[in-house]
């Protein structure tokens, strides 16, 4: 299949599920399974696993979509977004399913980590201001100045997300090995913009931001 007709299938998939309302008591029956690397209520323990409590409903709905195309096993290379350890973990779910997941995880509290006080000044800057000599804007327009995101329009909360995750996420778009961000290229251009020193300190923030 042709990598256009992927993403128009992936867009209608994600259209039709929008409406499928999820169901969060019925979504903590479903995920056991998760519980191994996100723990039971979604704020998982090691550093390189992404805590899911908190997160909106959409973002999540649409990553799982995107997980589930990209690491079912034989997916081939740019379509979707591969997660090793998650192959083929999401293929037995049906849509209703996912969507009560992604409610379960939404209605959970993340908790909040600790920002490297050396790094706070650095990662405030740029999560504030960006780099506009650059043409790099702020973080704070799409994911908001508490880092709580904007869940409507599938943009994701960031505060208290491990920094590990969050630094790794930020490599990945920039060396164009995460491309689930769509046609638009929002993090892909953005993270273009950022040194590995800018990524350190917009992590360590990150993880304090609430
Ligand atoms: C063996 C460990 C493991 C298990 C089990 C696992 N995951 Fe994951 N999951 C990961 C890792 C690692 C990532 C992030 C990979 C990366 O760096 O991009 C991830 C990413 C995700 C994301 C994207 C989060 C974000 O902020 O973008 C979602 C959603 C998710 N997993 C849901 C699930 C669900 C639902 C299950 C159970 C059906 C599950 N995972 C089981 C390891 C796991
Ligand atoms: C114009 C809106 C916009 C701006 C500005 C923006 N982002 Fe994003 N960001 C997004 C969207 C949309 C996604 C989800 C992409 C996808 O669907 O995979 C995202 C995803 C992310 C993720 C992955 C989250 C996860 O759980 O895996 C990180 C980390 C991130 N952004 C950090 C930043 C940082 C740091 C900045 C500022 C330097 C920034 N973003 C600026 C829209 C934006």
């Amino acid at each position: 299949m042709n990598k256009v007709l992927v993403s128009l299938l992936l867009t209608l998939g994600i259209t039709g599920m929008a409406q499928a309302a999820g169901d969060a008591a019925a979504g903590q029956t479903k995920v056991a399974l998760c519980g191994a690397c996100h723990n039971a209520d979604g704020n998982s323990a090691a550093p390189n696993f992404p805590k899911l409590a908190g997160q909106g409903e959409r973002y999540l709905l649409k990553q799982m979509n995107d997980i589930k195309a990209g690491s079912t096993p034989g997916a081939p290379e740019g379509v979707g977004r591969k997660v090793l350890e998650m192959t083929g973990m999401l293929d037995p779910f049906s849509d209703q399913d996912l969507a009560d997941i992604a409610a379960y995880y939404s209605s959970q509290k993340i908790s909040v980590g600790a920002a490297d006080p050396a790094l706070v000044e650095r990662g405030a800057a740029l999560y504030r201001g960006g780099k506009l000599a650059e043409g790099m804007p702020s973080c704070i327009g799409c994911h908001a100045p508490d880092g709580k995101g904007n869940a409507p329009a599938a943009y994701p909360a960031l505060g208290g997300q491990h920094a590990t995750y969050v630094a790794k996420q930020l490599t990945d778009f920039r060396e164009g090995v995460r491309t689930n961000d769509g046609d638009t290229m929002i993090m892909r251009s953005i993270a273009a913009k950022l040194s590995n020193k800018d990524i350190a300190a917009l992590s360590s923030y990150i993880q304090g931001l609430h």
